[in-house]
């Protein structure tokens, strides 16, 4: 893919880069998206599964629909979009990666500069007593709803419609995004706030915002470019052309 002069000079000569991703950067490793053809809500109901009243409703079925994803994402791996992120860490003074993903693969890839705004799939935690549990064990079809010491539910540490964002983690990406001077917006169909919100923030503060998607969206009107693609082939070589 041909790069206009204007994004490789603008990129070789920003210090603060960043990127905000949603389930398009991991489709490429076979994590399903959330809209779209294949996407999960065309099979699920995110009413059904993704708020905290359904949790409360039926836990099982919860618990079984994230073990299910917790199985799916335990056999997949990062792919090359994921891997030319975390090499950007090492291209610019700061480089941050605000995900929507809870897949844990740009952790895998090695990405440290990260913030999961809507948490991360393999964290659980008691909905009584906060209590964090890393390593719950998942088993497809699990009927039993795993419970806390003190007696409380376990549940996802994830955001689920309708919850807030932890405040710490939105008031490091609302301080990145002040001082950001290049964004990419990476397989996002830019829906779900406050993400959808943040290449505007960027913008507002003077960043050069590069869309990468394998379609035009929500979003695409407020970006300065815009590279149809996909992510998994377009990152990789963008990377090999700051690094020449
Ligand atoms: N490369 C780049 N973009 C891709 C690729 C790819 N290989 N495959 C799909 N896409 C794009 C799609 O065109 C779409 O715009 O990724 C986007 C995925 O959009 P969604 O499925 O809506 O996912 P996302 O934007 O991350 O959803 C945001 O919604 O359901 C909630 O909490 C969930 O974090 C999620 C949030």
């Amino acid at each position: 893919m041909e790069f206009s002069n204007e994004l490789l000079s603008r990129l070789k000569s920003s210090k603060n880069v960043g990127s905000v991703c949603g389930a398009g950067i991991s489709q490429e490793s076979g994590v399903p998206t959330f809209r779209g053809e294949e996407g999960l809500w065309k099979k699920y109901k995110p009413e059904e599964l993704a708020n905290f009243d359904a949790f409360i409703r039926n836990p099982e079925l919860v618990w079984e629909w994230y073990n299910y994803r917790k199985k799916l994402i335990s056999e997949v791996e990062p792919n090359p979009g994921h891997y030319a992120l975390s090499e950007m860490e090492n291209l610019f003074d700061n480089f941050l990666i605000i995900t929507q993903n809870v897949d844990n693969l740009h952790r895998k890839a090695g990405s440290k500069n990260l913030v999961e705004i809507h948490g991360n799939i393999m964290s659980s935690k008691c909905i009584k007593c906060n209590r964090r549990y890393n390593d719950l064990p998942f088993h497809e079809n699990v009927i039993s709803v795993p419970k806390c010491e003190c007696g409380g539910i376990i549940r996802p540490e994830v955001v689920w419609f309708g919850e807030l964002i932890p405040e710490d983690l939105l008031r490091r990406c609302y301080e990145f995004l002040k001082e950001c001077q290049f964004l990419f917006v990476i397989g996002t169909s830019g829906y779900v706030h406050p993400a959808a919100s943040f290449p505007l923030i960027a913008k507002e503060n003077g960043a050069y915002l590069v869309e990468i998607n394998s379609e035009e969206t929500n979003i695409s009107y407020m970006m300065d470019e815009i590279l149809l693609g996909t992510s998994g082939k377009i990152l990789p070589e963008i990377v090999g052309k700051i690094k020449n």
